[in-house]
């Protein structure tokens, strides 16, 4: 069973979907820490609810003690607001995911995060969204995709229900990809392109 960390800066609910699916046995991993580099954010009660290791901290060595203090095995980043440095990126590589709501390459990158990515959505005028997880490399929202799901964006929506719609998808595809994940069903190929096998 694969030691889990999620790493986080706000409410936490995709952190509660990962919980809840752990706690249920339909992910087959272990929750050992949660870390936030904001401090009282209702992420942390959550987690404290659980009896999980729960910290604020938002220094990136003490960061990673902890990681190795745990034999942590998976790193999820749901709604991490820190950039992590590349020293960071490449001691962890392929075992950082990243839940981000949009459709990478569409709305990412520097100063796309939260609302400000709905609130683009909207003032482009596209007819889809969504939301993507991917494995965390060097440069932001630039690592290879592996899995992303669709919202549609119609005249009558707003950035908050833009949000609520991305949020929805978010909360399906990140335990499912850290299900994958712990169950070895992840590949990435030598083109850097993700196959989910199970
Ligand atoms: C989500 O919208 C996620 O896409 C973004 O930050 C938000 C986290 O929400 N990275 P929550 O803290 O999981 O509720």
């Amino acid at each position: 069973m694969l030691n889990i960390a999620v790493l986080i800066s706000g409410s936490g609910s995709n952190l509660q979907r990962l919980i809840d699916e752990c706690k249920n046995n339909n992910i087959n991993g272990n929750i050992k820490l949660v870390i936030s580099n904001k401090e009282n954010v209702y992420g942390l009660q959550r987690a404290k609810e659980e009896n999980i290791k729960n910290l604020y901290i938002n220094d990136e060595e003490d960061i990673k003690n902890e990681l190795k203090k745990e034999n942590i095995d998976l790193i999820v980043l749901a709604g991490f607001l820190k950039i992590l440095s590349k020293d960071f990126i490449k001691e962890y590589k392929n075992k950082i995911i990243n839940i981000h709501p949009s459709l990478i390459p569409s709305f990412c990158g520097k100063g796309y995060y939260g609302m400000k990515v709905h609130e683009a959505v909207i003032k482009k005028g596209v007819k889809i969204s969504g939301a993507t997880v991917h494995f965390v490399n060097e440069i932001a929202d630039e690592g290879p995709i592996i899995m992303q799901k669709t919202v549609e964006v119609d005249i009558n929506d707003s950035k908050e229900s833009v949000a609520k719609k991305v949020l929805e998808v978010e909360h399906e595809i990140l335990p499912y990809v850290v299900k994958q994940f712990c169950e070895g069903n992840i590949i990435i190929n030598e083109d850097e392109r993700v196959d989910i096998i199970g």
